[in-house]
């Protein structure tokens, strides 16, 4: 098939090469020069684990081809998928502007006699692809033809390619067979030639499809948030949180996935999609309260991960800090709503000075966290440190050389915001040492 991809970000990059890779023929279209040029030199603008390697190799077949032009790639697609960001507005809903502009563009350029499948990937609000239809209609010559789906994507960061691979689930909401048909057929590969994976096709209507997405992500936040609030209730009665959640977890109706409490989920999607969806709830007369919870739950995650640093260090003024982690989590450099941000600057309010390290998110943290120390590697960062605090659970910090750390700082205190590391281990190398809920 051929297809074309709007928007070269997480989501439509990664997919767009992985369907290069099944062996279609893949326009990427994007809106900046730079980011183009540096796309056919093999230069991604964003971290991903094995991406590289699978966007060159089908640049180079081919397979790829990335532009800023709509033509010749919408008039000569099967499938054009509306991929760009959807970023919160100060309301909590999702910024729509771009998502139309680009419908507006794909209609001007769909093949005149043609008919084309426009495929919306990125999250958005029920009634929006009904919008993006009549944008589409209204922009597109009398002769061509199209239909609207909505295809939401789950893909996670750290693990996108694979998780495109082995999808739980393809959701495909249009109310045209001709679209489902099509859809279907590209994604077949998914679905049939996976041994030890079967995914399920979800059919809906568009506001179903719109709808699943936030209610994924919702329950998500939710489950991580309940975690959190188990783990510090655990931390008050002295119970072991992480035996609980693990007792809990092996009941099927539940699972044990995100179950992990921590110092708070962040990233583009949770905190964007639950804001979106009390905001959507509302304006539907519903007041989904249950989400404010979820997201002052997990406030307070990160509030508490402080509050631990305090206490341990009597006072924080004057004392140097080190946080290992910025990334919101592993194997990305994203730092969208990563909770690091809230947690330094919460400590920053209390006069600590702050060493940092992150092995891939140095670069973009230094655009949202100032008056801070990057350091080149986790040992230079916990130098003289009177408190360590694990923010991202990067593999590298899980095997750290802890005796060259506790001989590095000033005092040896850790807070383990992702429980990484055994308690009575740390006991034992002589560590003042609080995980997360235990
Ligand atoms: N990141 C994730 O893990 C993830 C997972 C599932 C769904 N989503 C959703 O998918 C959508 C995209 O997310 P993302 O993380 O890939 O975003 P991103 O910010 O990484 O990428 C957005 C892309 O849109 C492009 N863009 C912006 N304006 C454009 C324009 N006028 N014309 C062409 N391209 C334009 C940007 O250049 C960029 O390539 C969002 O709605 C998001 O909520 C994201």
């Amino acid at each position: 098939m051929t297809l074309t991809f709007i928007g070269h970000g997480y989501v439509g990059l990664v997919t767009a090469a992985v369907f290069a890779d099944l062996g279609n023929k893949v326009y990427v279209i994007g809106h900046t020069p730079k980011k183009i040029e540096d796309l056919k030199k093999g230069i991604i603008p964003f971290f991903e684990p094995g991406l590289e390697e699978l966007v060159k190799k089908n640049y180079e077949a081919g397979r790829l081809i990335f532009t800023l032009d709509y033509a010749p790639g919408v008039p000569d697609s099967e499938i054009v998928f509306i991929a760009v960001g959807t970023p919160p507005q100060k309301t909590g809903d999702a910024e729509l502007y771009t998502v139309f502009e680009v419908a507006k563009k794909i209609g001007e350029n769909l093949k005149p006699g043609g008919y084309t499948v426009v495929a919306t990937k990125s999250t958005v609000p029920p009634g929006t692809n009904k919008k993006i239809a009549r944008i589409v209609e209204e922009s597109k010559s009398t002769n061509s033809s199209f239909d609207i789906a909505s295809v939401p994507e789950f893909l996670r960061e750290g693990t996108a390619i694979s998780d495109t691979l082995n999808p739980d689930r393809v959701v495909i909401g249009t109310e045209s067979s001709k679209a489902r048909q099509i859809l279907v057929d590209l994604h077949k590969p998914l679905i049939e030639d996976s041994d030890s994976h079967k995914a399920f096709i979800v059919d809906s209507n568009l506001e179903t499809a719109e709808l699943i997405k936030y209610a994924s992500n919702s329950f998500l936040a939710t489950k991580i948030s309940f975690a959190n609030a188990i783990a510090k209730l655990s931390e008050l009665c002295g119970a072991d949180g992480l035996k609980v959640l693990e007792g809990i977890g092996y009941d099927k109706r539940i699972g044990r996935d995100f179950l992990s409490p921590g110092a708070g989920y962040g990233g583009s999607c949770f905190p964007k999609d639950v804001k979106a969806l009390v905001s959507i709830a509302a304006d539907y007369g519903y007041d989904f309260s249950l989400l404010n919870d979820v997201e002052g739950i997990n406030k307070q995650a990160k509030r508490d991960i402080v509050r631990k640093a305090r206490a341990m260090t009597g006072d924080l003024r004057g004392k140097t800090v080190a946080v290992l982690g910025l990334a919101f989590k592993p194997n990305t450099d994203d730092m969208r709503e990563a909770p690091a941000i809230d947690i330094i600057e919460l400590l920053k309010k209390e006069g600590a000075l702050i060493k940092v390290f992150d092995p891939q998110a140095t670069a973009n943290a230094k655009e949202i966290i100032r008056d801070i120390e990057y350091s080149n590697d986790l040992y230079d960062a916990v130098k003289d440190a009177e408190v360590l605090i694990i923010v991202t659970e990067w593999n590298e910090f899980k095997e750290a050389d802890l005796e060259k750390i506790k001989s590095l700082m000033m005092s040896p205190n850790i807070i383990d915001g992702r429980n990484i590391y055994d308690p009575s281990t740390m006991k034992n190398l002589g560590f003042s040492y609080e995980g997360t809920g235990r």
